[in-house]
C-alpha cells in the first residue's frame, strides 16, 4: 500500500514513520510512504502555498492552485504497477472539522491501493478543492492541533498497520477496539512484582478458563472506561449477562459519549 503525504512542512515527517514497525515495512516494500512538498506546486516566485481570506478576518487560507495541482500530481502519476485502478485511491484532509477516525475506519482506509493525507493549515484550505479533490475529511479527536501532520502521522501509523504483513494478524484480531471493546490486562515475568501478583488464572494454564477471564476483563474495563462503545459492540447473551451484573443496563443514557 502506498501512502503520499501532502504538507508544508516535510521535515515534520522524519522520525515517526521511518523507524521501529513502520520502518521495517518500508524495507521490506509492504508499504511506501512518501512525503510532498506542497510548496513545491506553487508557481510563482515566492513559491506561496496560502493567501488571506476572502471576506476579511483572522489567519491565511491554503490557497487552491497549488494544493490541487500536488493532489493532482500524486493522483496521476504511474506507479511500478502502471496507471492506479479509478477507485484504489482515496484522498484524505485531515481537519478537525472531519468526521471522527475510528478503527474500523482504519480497516475501511486500508483496502485502499494508495492513501492521498492532506494536511490543512492555518485557517483551512480553499473550500473548492475541498469540493473538487478531496474523497474524505478525517479529525483524530476533538482538539485542535496547529496542523494537519500530526493528524497525518496517527492515521498512517494506524491504517499501514492493518495492511497484510506488517505486523502479524493475530495482534490485530484481539486488540482493543476489535470488536469494539477495550483490550484485556496483560501481564509478563515475574509473577510477583513489589509484592502485586499475577492473576491466578493467567498462570495456571487453563485456557478456556483464561479466554473467559479475558473476555470479563474487556467487558469490565470497558464498561468502567467507553461505556459509549458497548453501544455498537459485538456482545453474546453470556456477555450480556456479565456485563448486567455489574449494573450495565442497555440502552441507557451512560452509554452516550
Ligand atoms: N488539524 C488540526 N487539528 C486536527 C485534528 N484534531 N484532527 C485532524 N486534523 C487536524
Amino acid at each position: 500500500m502506498q501512502f503520499d503525504i501532502l504538507t508544508l512542512f516535510p521535515a515534520m515527517f522524519a522520525g515517526p514513520l521511518t523507524e521501529s514497525i513502520l520502518k521495517r515495512a518500508v524495507q521490506a516494500g509492504t508499504i511506501a510512504i512518501r512525503i510532498h512538498d506542497i510548496r513545491a506546486y506553487a508557481t510563482d516566485r515566492h513559491h506561496t502555498a496560502d493567501d488571506a481570506p476572502y471576506g476579511g478576518g483572522a489567519g491565511m487560507v491554503m490557497k487552491a492552485e497549488p494544493l490541487a495541482a500536488a493532489i493532482r500530481a500524486v493522483l496521476n502519476e504511474v506507479g511500478a504497477e502502471g496507471q492506479p485502478a479509478p477507485g484504489s485511491s482515496q484522498v484524505v484532509l485531515m481537519t478537525p472539522a472531519g468526521e471522527r477516525f475510528t478503527q474500523r475506519m482504519a480497516h475501511e482506509l486500508a483496502g485502499y491501493k494508495r492513501l492521498v493525507l492532506v494536511c490543512g493549515h492555518y485557517e483551512g484550505v480553499d473550500e473548492r478543492v475541498r469540493e473538487a479533490l478531496v474523497d474524505r475529511e478525517l479529525s483524530i479527536g476533538d482538539y485542535v492541533l496547529t496542523g494537519g501532520e500530526l493528524a497525518a502521522m496517527v492515521v498512517a501509523d494506524a491504517v499501514a498497520r492493518l495492511v497484510p504483513g506488517v505486523i502479524d494478524a493475530e495482534s490485530t484480531a484481539e486488540e482493543s477496539h476489535g470488536g469494539g471493546l477495550l483490550e484485556y490486562p496483560h501481564y509478563t515475568r515475574p509473577a510477583v512484582w513489589e509484592g502485586r501478583e499475577v492473576p491466578a488464572v493467567l498462570r495456571a494454564g487453563h485456557h478456556a478458563q483464561v479466554a473467559q477471564w479475558r473476555r470479563h476483563e474487556r467487558l469490565r474495563r470497558t464498561l468502567a472506561r467507553r461505556p459509549d462503545l458497548l453501544a455498537s459492540a459485538e456482545l453474546s447473551p453470556a456477555d450480556q449477562a456479565f456485563l448486567r451484573s455489574l449494573g450495565w443496563q442497555p440502552g441507557s443514557t451512560h452509554e452516550l459519549a
